[in-house]
């Protein structure tokens, strides 16, 4: 019988999955994240760990666990938490959520953009803390989307999603930056590739789906902030460290870009100062994958890898290991 540990209460089905393949499973208890400590403790001795992306997997965990440990599953598609160098030194497998919380999260990141565009939650504010007095022409004026071009940088299959989303449901047009062309897109879509300063530059409304690296760390920072449209709009529901968040409370509230729509933080669960006094600012706390079918299709996915792995099959979902 494997050991398995799981680093916080995950959506009940992937618990049942992992207890009716006839494991031992432990969870550590809460919905909020195992100390450092609690996390070195845990993992000892297990075979399989279902990790979450606030727990640092590096190679002081892997040791801690033992040499028996197999297979590292992230319920995440981000892994910027695991340090994959490590699990290659360890011969461990690290296993993440692809594929299918790309709805979510584009329907979040629209949820964001069209909130921001219409300041749905300055007007909600607005309305229900008595301010209301009566209809006027040019009250919480916002602005429109359609004909507008929406900028999207990575285009994964989220950012391929709401370029759909944008061309096909609001009549915007699309540019997109990748490292790879996407010619499909192009064709499909009427999108244009561009370089990010250009995209920066032009784009009415700029939604980030990079992971995060060495390269997109501060992808946006004060310099790129100064180069957006006064207008712009600008969306993170990727990595909060791929935004300068200090420049960006800078630049939003010196009106250098009209709003952000953040669900992502540099220091999450912390905010940078300043950033939720401002009324141009919509934030959500990294919930951009929260609905009930993704999370407990996340759950399924990640304790299926682990399953996998421990009866000697390999999973779909594993993250290559360069
Ligand atoms: C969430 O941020 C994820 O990477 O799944």
């Amino acid at each position: 019988m494997a050991k398995i540990f799981v680093t916080r209460k995950i959506p009940r089905n992937g618990l049942n999955l992992l207890r009716a393949a006839g494991h031992q499973v432990k969870v550590h208890p809460k919905s909020s994240a195992i100390s450092r400590k609690g996390l070195l403790k845990g993992v000892k001795g297990a075979h399989a760990i279902l990790s979450l992306l606030t727990d640092k997997v590096d190679e002081e965990l892997l040791a801690a666990a033992g040499p028996q440990l197999k297979i590292v599953a992230n319920l995440a598609v981000g892994y910027d938490n695991f340090d994959l160098a490590a699990f290659k030194r360890h011969g461990v497998l690290a296993a993440n959520t692809p594929g299918i919380l790309t709805a979510a999260v584009a329907e979040h990141a629209f949820a964001l953009i069209m909130a921001c565009a219409k300041r749905v939650t300055e007007a909600d504010r607005f309305t229900r803390t008595g301010k209301y007095k009566g209809w006027e022409p040019e009250l919480l004026l916002g602005t429109e989307l359609a004909g507008k071009t929406i900028g999207v940088i990575g285009l994964g299959r989220i950012g391929s999603q709401i370029i759909q989303r944008a061309v096909r449901g609001m009549d915007m047009k699309a540019t997109y930056y990748d490292v790879r062309r996407n010619e499909a897109v192009e064709k499909e879509y009427g999108a244009t590739f561009a370089p990010v300063a250009d995209i920066l530059k032009t784009a009415d409304v700029v939604s980030l789906h990079v992971p995060l690296l060495p390269t997109t760390r501060h992808l946006i920072d004060a310099k790129a902030l100064r180069s957006m449209k006064r207008t712009a709009i600008l969306i993170n529901t990727a990595r909060g460290p791929v935004v300068d968040e200090k420049a960006l409370v800078a630049a939003l509230k010196a009106g250098r870009i009209r709003a952000a729509g953040l669900d992502v933080y540099e220091r999450e669960p912390k905010l940078a100062p300043g950033l939720a006094k401002l009324p141009n600012v919509i934030l959500t706390p990294h919930t951009a994958s929260a609905t009930v079918e993704t999370r407990s299709e996340m759950a399924r996915l990640a304790a299926q890898a682990i399953i996998d792995v421990l009866a000697d099959k390999t999973p779909s979902n594993l993250i290559p290991l360069a």
